[in-house]
């Protein structure tokens, strides 16, 4: 590479890092908030999915995998007359995923689905960072076998944007005040914080029938101060750099969160189904 071109791929880089997905998967933090987050809502995505069905032969799509838990859950599920793709646009968690299924990298915003005929597309917390959700979702819809169901999940933190409920002291409201701060920058990357409730109109705008959602977050769990901890390390900088928060209330946030008495809760999770006529 030349040197003007390896400075303009580092300018590219960088701008596209900072419009991009914020949490991305580069870090180390980003494998514990997988763990975090398979704690918090496998329990609630595998209902969900063995309501619409899932049995051996079945083929998936899992959009945006991140980890393992849930394609090793479904590649088990479907076993091997079945077919689990798992696709990210960084596969470096999702490699590890049990043998059979495939891995791709994928922009689900850009890219073609990696094949057609699914008998279920899931994707959690995955479009509310993309760009393009219109058209990532669209090519979902298109995707299905007639008669499969795309399932997705995501927050709705407009709807409930307190990570503690119970802001009784000083500590709680700094815990509430580095959420606002995380929101924020959330947002600036283009996220949509009230995307969750449009789920189930979006399913039926896409040509889906039987379209039904519901909704559930943890009120306090172990998982959420993990989930916590590792986001406010991930994005430590950015706050800092936004002048969100000081060096100090992070400290003391972080103090606080490892202590475990802050009863942390998550956003609402969005779960909205439909079915391919
Ligand atoms: C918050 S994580 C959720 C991971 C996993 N679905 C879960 O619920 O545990 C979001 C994931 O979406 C991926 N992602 C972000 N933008 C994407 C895009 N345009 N296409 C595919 N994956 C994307 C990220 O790399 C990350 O793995």
């Amino acid at each position: 590479m030349t040197s003007s071109a390896s400075q303009s791929r580092g300018l590219a880089g960088r701008d596209a890092e900072a419009r991009g997905y914020l949490l991305d998967n580069a870090r180390a933090e980003a494998g514990v908030r997988f763990d975090a987050l398979g704690s918090l809502f496998d329990p609630s995505t595998f209902r969900h999915i063995e309501r619409l069905g899932i049995a051996p032969g079945r083929r998936c799509w899992e959009v945006g995998a991140g980890g393992t838990t849930v394609v090793d859950w479904l590649a088990d599920r479907v076993g091997p007359d079945g077919r689990v793709v798992a696709t990210d646009i960084d596969t470096s968690w999702a490699a590890g995923a049990a043998s059979g299924v495939e891995v791709l990298r994928h922009d689900v915003g850009a890219d073609e689905p990696p094949g057609d005929g699914f008998d279920l597309i899931h994707a959690r917390l995955v479009l509310v960072h993309v760009t393009d959700r219109d058209r990532a979702l669209a090519a979902m819809a298109g995707a299905l076998r007639p008669g499969g169901w795309l399932l997705l999940e995501d927050a709705d933190p407009a709807a409930q944007p307190l990570i503690c409920l119970d802001e009784y002291g000083p500590e709680q409201a700094l815990a509430n005040k580095l959420r606002t701060g995380f929101r924020t920058l959330l947002a600036e990357r283009g996220a949509d914080l009230a995307y969750g409730r449009r789920l189930p109109r979006l399913l039926r705008e896409a040509g889906l029938v039987d379209v039904a959602a519901d909704a559930y977050f943890p009120i306090t769990a172990p998982a959420c101060d993990v989930l916590e901890a590792a986001t406010v390390r991930h994005v430590r900088g950015r706050l800092l750099a936004a002048g969100l928060a000081t060096e100090d209330e992070i400290e003391r946030h972080l103090a606080n969160v490892e202590a475990g008495r802050l009863d942390l809760a998550t956003s609402p999770m969005i779960s909205a189904w439909g079915r391919r006529p």
